[in-house]
């Protein structure tokens, strides 16, 4: 059998790991940074998203000298010109919590027609000291309301196009099939298998 390659996932959240997993499958063995006993707060403040992906993916590689992945997401509004973007993460404050997150975006949009939006995804590998940059999009609008209590973060209130259910509403399989985590992973996973 293949030894199976080593990539390091610059990532301690639970249900990002699972959907990372679950897609790279069985082919990587595949580390969080818990695993390699990483525990500091990993940088995130440069002001682009790629910019923040390349951030975290450099300093794991630079300490632990691992091949390793980063990614970053923002979620950009097109009725608040492009917000919260790269302040996504903690768009109400510096707790970061989805909850206010949302109320936050709710009561910004009121009862604005044009709820267009995306998510962005993009994902940093630095491999064998060369860096390469996976980008994924998925395109939706923001539900009137929270729906839904599946998923994480912004997930109650998105709604991929294609589909009448917010991301909140949905299993794991079937965000896969809108996700902009995803289509960003299939394009490392490509890569990858070159
Ligand atoms: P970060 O990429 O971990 O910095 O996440 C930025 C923000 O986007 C956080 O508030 C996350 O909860 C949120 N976020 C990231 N990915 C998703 C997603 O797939 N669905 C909903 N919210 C997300």
């Amino acid at each position: 059998m293949p030894t199976k390659e080593h990539l390091v996932f610059v990532t301690n959240n639970p249900n990002k790991i699972a959907e990372v997993a679950r897609q790279l499958g069985e082919a990587y063995d595949f580390q969080s940074l818990a695993d390699i006993g990483c525990t500091e707060e990993i940088p995130e403040t440069t002001d682009t998203i790629p910019g923040n992906a390349r951030q975290k993916a450099q300093f794991v590689h630079e300490r632990y000298g691992v091949n390793c992945f980063s990614e970053d997401t923002g979620l950009e509004i097109d009725a608040l010109d492009g917000a919260p973007g790269v302040d996504t993460a903690h768009y109400a404050g510096p707790e970061r919590n989805a909850e206010a997150n949302m109320k936050k975006v709710l009561k910004s949009l009121g009862r604005v027609p044009n709820r267009k939006a995306r998510f962005r995804t993009v994902i940093c590998l630095i491999r064998n000291g060369q860096e390469h940059l996976f980008e994924g999009i998925c395109e939706g609008n923001i539900a009137g309301r929270i729906r839904g209590d599946q998923g994480f973060g912004y997930d109650p209130i998105f709604i991929p196009n294609g589909s009448s259910e917010t991301f909140g509403q949905m299993g794991f399989t079937a965000k896969k099939v809108y996700s902009h985590r995803a289509k960003a992973v299939q394009k490392l996973i490509d890569f990858l298998q070159q």
